[in-house]
């Protein structure tokens, strides 16, 4: 059956206004128009090693891995030790937010996920000492900088009040359900509520009352064993094993020596909420909202005033949550919403649907200790247990496995909310992930973007109704579900969408992190980079290309919408040949860019 056969048998256009506007539906009837939503010009895909946006646009670098924080901060050299990192801009930029201050005035707050030791140490990592744990945990970060805006431009004031590194060793509190619990304590920690540090904080979220939240992703990745150890289901399940990912913090910091601390695991895998504003605040790990592989935080505020923050657990098979606070949102910074994050219900999605169809019905399932059989005879003693194994809650009341839930992001109208599903190569290969109504395609190489509609308006609601608002793929290598929905062609294919986020007017801002071979199946992808899509009609135009072997993730605008900042991560990685952004024969560094308009415009208008 070639592609449009496919979606005529499958995508017929439903009769809810909801599934009316779908692009799928529309694409069907032949229907799609052109956007008025975008104004800018695409462009075609690039292996350059550079950033490469539409005309009339600039990029520019704002600040990259290893640049001054402080105004005393050491210069970046690739042989910087612990303290000079302590001062400079984190590795891996990832999720960020901009907080306005002041016409002239900001804050930018970043997540900086990871470190390459390639590029971190002059010695690519090997023999790793007590100084270069120290140097990597303190590259694993959130950083925080001040920008103010002079000549027009927004730039980094290393003068700013507010500058802060946040690293793998500051002191941070646990709160809600699982503060003091048992399997949260150590020895350096009999309380079980103070954790040193946060790390691997991928995407991100922000809140209405000034804060941020970070996200932490892959914590597991960083404990190994000095002896051997029984490490039973409840490690596996979040892959903490004997062995780490190559960081070796273990070998100097013995928290991340899983013999001798196995309960330190479980003190990662939060959101964490952080006041920018406050540079003497200690950080809150919110375990309320469960302790999975985070993405980002994706906040609505209900009619009723119910906070409902939207998250992703990107593993293949795992699971979209969403949590529904217990107390209600306080228009502005009012001191009683500083703790709406700190109680509330935790959910996970089911989908279902029509066999075939790319839409169809879900219900979120309650994670709540004693109800849906969470209870001791199966091994869930308190709300405490339900969070710090939501990924076990999740399965047993049934959730549906997901091709790797990466960004959610709320439409600017508070009804519509998307899902990157960025792919999944077991799907309908491992046995506990068959293919299902809303992960529709073996092996997934390519991803797709969900989309759902809470009944009646209400993120408070238990029914959803939801199709995907694109299946990414090749049309010019495959037919049928492989060559991807109606809204892709030759000249604005991607793979692996991941970072998703919206601007003011509506637009929304697909980020992918993608294989960049740019042969075979991903023959005329190119590099990795930023999609521009309007949701009403579907049409997706590709506004920006990224450099060699990197990532694009993390996006965040200035208030009139004329500065975006996005960021370029891990250029070169594994040794590809990226000198971004310093050229010549530099260390590829991730980097922050700002993006502006020669006529002073909006983006992507
Ligand atoms: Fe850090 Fe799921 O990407
Ligand atoms: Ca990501
Ligand atoms: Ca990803
Ligand atoms: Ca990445």
């Amino acid at each position: 059956m070639n592609r449009r056969n496919f979606l005529r048998a499958t995508g017929a256009a439903g009769s809810v206004a909801f599934f009316a506007a779908s692009p799928v539906a529309q694409a069907v009837a032949g229907s799609m128009d052109k956007s008025t939503l975008m104004g800018f010009k695409a462009i075609p895909a690039s292996t350059a090693d550079t950033v490469v946006v539409p005309e009339g646009y600039v990029a520019e670098r704002l600040i990259s891995w290893g640049d001054p924080l402080f105004v005393n901060s050491p210069a970046f050299s690739q042989s910087n030790d612990s303290k000079a990192q302590e001062m400079q801009y984190g590795d891996n930029t990832d999720g960020m937010t901009f907080f306005p201050i002041s016409e002239t005035r900001g804050v930018l707050v970043a997540n900086n996920e990871y470190t390459n030791n390639e590029y971190l140490y002059t010695h690519q990592g090997k023999n790793i000492s007590a100084d270069d744990v120290r140097k990597s945990q303190a590259a694993h970060a959130v950083s925080i900088v001040e920008l103010v805006k002079k000549d027009g431009e927004w730039q980094v004031n290393l003068d700013g009040r507010l500058n802060r590194k946040l690293t793998a060793y500051t002191p941070m509190e646990m709160t809600g359900p699982a503060a003091g619990h048992d399997l949260l304590k150590t020895k350096a920690d009999p309380t079980g509520t103070k954790i040193l540090g946060t790390y691997n904080n991928c995407a991100n979220g922000q809140t209405p009352w000034g804060t941020y939240l970070a996200c932490e992703e892959n914590f597991n990745g960083y404990f190994a064993a000095s002896e051997e150890v029984e490490l039973g289901k409840t490690y596996k399940r979040y892959g903490v094993r004997d062995k780490d990912w190559g960081y070796d913090w273990w070998k100097h910091d013995e928290r991340f020596d899983v013999a001798k601390n196995p309960n330190e695991p479980h003190r990662f895998g939060w959101v964490v909420e952080i006041d920018p504003m406050d540079p003497n605040s200690t950080p809150k790990k919110r375990s309320a909202l469960g302790r999975f592989k985070h993405e980002n935080a994706a906040m609505a505020i209900n009619d009723d005033g119910h906070v409902v923050v939207y998250l992703g657990d990107d593993e293949r098979g795992e699971h979209l949550y969403k949590f529904v606070s217990k107390n209600k949102y306080k228009p502005g910074t009012h001191a009683s919403n500083r703790d709406l994050l700190e109680e509330g219900t935790l959910y996970v999605a089911k989908l279902d649907g029509k066999e075939g169809e790319l839409k169809g019905n879900g219900e979120w399932l309650e994670l709540t200790f004693g109800k849906n059989g969470l209870t001791p005879e199966n091994g869930f003693n308190s709300q405490a247990e339900v969070m710090i194994f939501a990924r076990e809650a999740a399965t047993h009341v049934g959730a549906t496995t997901m091709d790797r839930p990466e960004w959610v992001a709320v439409h600017p109208d508070n009804k519509h909310v998307f899902c990157t599903l960025t792919n999944n190569k077991y799907r309908g290969v491992r046995e506990n992930q068959p293919v299902n109504v809303a992960n529709p395609r073996e092996k997934n190489p390519y991803g797709h973007i969900i989309r759902w509609e809470p009944k009646g308006g209400d993120h408070t609601a238990t029914d959803f109704e939801w199709d995907l608002f694109v299946v990414a793929g090749n049309p010019e290598v495959h037919e049928g579900l492989m060559a991807g929905t109606s809204n892709i062609n030759k000249d604005n294919m991607f793979n692996s969408p991941d970072g998703l986020g919206f601007d003011t007017a509506g637009r929304m801002w697909i980020l992918t992190d993608g294989k960049y071979s740019n042969k075979d199946n991903f023959a005329g992808m190119g590099n990795n980079q930023m999609l521009c899509a309007d949701p009403t009609t579907g049409e997706i135009r590709r506004f920006l290309t990224g450099p060699i072997a990197c990532e694009i993730t993390g996006l965040t605008f200035s208030p009139d919408g004329k500065t975006m900042f996005v960021g370029v991560q891990h250029p070169g990685e594994n040794l590809a040949p990226s000198h971004f952004p310093d050229g010549g024969d530099s260390v590829p560094r991730s980097t922050v860019m700002r993006i502006t308009r020669k006529d002073g415009g909006v983006i992507g208008a």
